[in-house]
């Protein structure tokens, strides 16, 4: 799991004002309320620094939100404002907790979890299609997944499964040759296109799609998928009756736990009465690979390139192996636990740092919960890659291809 990132966390309508709205992300806990003054949105730390209560059980109070246990009220940059036990004496520098940016896009609450400087952030996704209610029709909806987000990213953009897995939706398993990808990558992103053969259109979708011919000679639907760091996912179908695009974030609650929230749009069947298949049609796809991906071990995706194999199809998953690599020896991930001790003597609290630690260092004393830690499970990629035990950066797919296809 990695700081550093925008994470969307929430639907914008699901954070109501008056309302704290707790959510977890990282193995973090955070409350998301709005601001009485101006309805935007603030998220801290959900943790108080006085007895750890949880904020998100308290009040809103101004622009403030007040905690439960003994009514300290914090300030949306996350300082304490009142102690109402003493409220002749002064606020202890200590008394405040982290608070993150947050931003409102495409429909979704995005929370930059992590301290580095606005300039040097990763970019959210262009995902304006969402926002564009002329073309698109939209279902959401969310999913809550046992399953380690990193396995769920990696089958969301793979397009070689789909004839086995979903091979009555969108894939044909008579036809499961995957053509070359054509391949659009950035530091941040990867999308890879292809022509897949589609199935039979069943239900409402068979009476208007217009190639009725046999399986054989249908013609091909193009489809795309793409990865955005550090958990989204795009599809794009071009099905005979239009397009068909999904947006989809995936939540890692902790290392095991994910919540999926997606945005799907189509073009065709623009009335309210095909929500409900719309909707239908992606859960059944969600549901057909959570099948596979709670059976896959090890549960997390392994950090080392070699211990499973890859074949062409997979370039955009070794890819994101890659990228994740070069985050971690960055120093950008962040364990898994983040109330943390010895067994079950969970003594001790860290947060994700938030920007205010890095722009206010006459604060640096003023932090009262430590930084959770960074996972050094891996040294550093290039001394690996020096010992032989990674093919080397420059040498994918051409190097996977003739040496790792089982024969
Ligand atoms: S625990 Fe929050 S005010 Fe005491
Ligand atoms: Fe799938």
């Amino acid at each position: 799991m990695f700081k550093n990132f925008w994470y969307a966390v929430e639907f914008i309508d699901d954070v109501v004002a008056g309302k704290p709205k707790k959510v977890k992300l990282l193995g973090q806990q955070l409350v998301l309320y709005r601001k009485t003054s101006d309805n935007s949105i603030v998220c801290l730390s959900d943790l108080c620094v006085h007895r750890g209560a949880a904020l998100s059980g308290g009040e809103i109070k101004d622009d403030c939100i007040v905690c439960p246990y003994h009514g300290w009220e914090y300030e949306p940059d996350g300082a304490v404002r009142k102690i109402p036990a003493h409220p002749e004496r002064g606020i202890p520098r200590k008394a405040r907790v982290d608070s993150y940016p947050v931003q409102e896009k495409y429909g979704f609450v995005w929370v930059f979890m992590g301290d580095i400087p606005e300039s040097e952030r990763p970019p959210i996704p262009d995902w304006s299609a969402i926002d564009d209610t002329e073309t698109y029709r939209a279902v959401r909806g969310e999913f809550l997944w046992k399953s380690n987000y990193e396995r769920i990213l990696e089958n969301g953009v793979d397009v070689a499964h789909t004839p086995f897995v979903h091979g009555g939706v969108f894939g044909n398993r008579e036809k499961p040759e995957v053509p070359d990808l054509k391949i659009e990558e950035s530091p941040w992103h990867c999308k890879v296109s292809v022509e897949l053969n589609p199935p039979r259109s069943k239900g409402m979708w068979g009476l208007i799609n217009p190639n009725k011919q046999d399986l054989k000679n249908r013609p091909p639907v193009p489809v795309s998928t793409t990865w955005y760091l550090p958990n989204m996912i795009q599809l794009e179908v071009g099905t005979p009756m239009g397009a068909m695009k999904i947006f989809d974030v995936n939540i890692p609650i902790d290392e095991e736990t994910t919540l999926v929230k997606f945005v799907a749009l189509r073009t065709f069947f623009k009335g309210k009465w095909a929500d409900r298949d719309a909707l239908r049609r992606v859960f059944k796809v969600l549901r057909e690979d959570q099948v596979i991906v709670d059976a896959v071990r090890p549960e997390l995706l392994p950090f080392d390139l070699s211990s499973e194999l890859h074949v062409k199809s997979d370039y955009n998953a070794v890819l994101y192996r890659r990228r994740r690599q070069e985050l971690i020896d960055a120093g950008w991930s962040v364990e898994g636990n983040t109330i943390v001790g010895e067994g079950p003597a969970r003594v001790e609290a860290r947060v994700i740092p938030s920007p205010t630690r890095k722009e206010v260092p006459e604060l640096a004393s003023a932090w009262n919960f430590k930084e959770v830690r960074s996972k050094e499970l891996l040294g550093k990629q290039t001394e690996r890659e020096e010992r032989g035990d990674l093919p080397r950066t420059d040498s994918m797919p051409e190097k996977t291809r003739e040496e790792e296809v089982p024969a």
